[in-house]
């Protein structure tokens, strides 16, 4: 009903304000869309060389998508709290404020399953550390834990809309890596900290 479509208008809302390309401007840093991967995560505002603005723009893309999610639960029950996580994964990569031209979804991703069920959301924040401890590429790591959360999600909560959301934001993040993947096949993919300008 009109509960649902709201709750998933909010989360596109939510969603869709762009952390680090508003906090880099305000930091004075241009945009961030000009730098490195040319993506507006923290990933590349890490690229700029402050990790302060690169924690918060993590902490920013996360915590709206867990407030979309937990809002939503609040106000209008599970089904809603699912189709604002939904929303939020989609006004982050898709903004209208940008011209439909936004992120790669992954810190939203971490924050929308850790306010839906925390296990999960914890199970996958530790597969993007283990991959990154290992490897030190940030896409390889967000490629990773969310191909494999649908998965944890669907076993340890035993709800099929869980494992649809994690489906759903698995196959988003994945279609939103399509130049990282190709960077990585052709081992072109920055590490983490690298500064240089990933090759287009
Ligand atoms: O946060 C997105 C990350 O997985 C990749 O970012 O800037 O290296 O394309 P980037």
């Amino acid at each position: 009903g009109p509960w649902l479509a709201a709750a998933f208008a909010g989360g596109y809302l939510l969603g869709s304000i762009p952390f680090g390309l508003v906090l880099t401007r305000l930091a004075g840093l241009g945009d961030i869309r000009s730098i490195g991967s040319g993506n507006i995560g923290a990933t590349n505002v890490l690229r700029t060389g402050n990790k302060a603005l690169a924690l918060a723009t993590l902490l920013l893309d996360s915590g709206k998508g867990a407030a979309a999610t937990l809002l939503a639960l609040w106000l209008a029950g599970p089904e809603a709290a699912v189709l604002a996580a939904g929303g939020s994964m989609l006004g982050h990569t898709f903004p209208v404020w940008l011209g439909f031209k936004g992120g790669k979804g992954v810190a939203t991703a971490l924050g929308v399953l850790l306010a839906i069920s925390w296990p999960v959301g914890v199970f996958a924040c530790l597969m993007w550390l283990l991959t990154a401890l290992v490897f030190r590429i940030s896409s390889l790591s967000a490629l990773v834990a969310l191909a494999a959360a649908p998965f944890f999600g669907w076993w340890w909560t035993a709800d099929v809309r869980i494992g649809a959301l994690g489906a759903f934001i698995a196959v988003l993040v994945w279609v939103r890596h399509k130049d990282n993947i190709r960077r990585l096949l052709k081992g072109e993919e920055p590490r983490i900290g690298a500064k240089k300008k990933a090759p287009a």
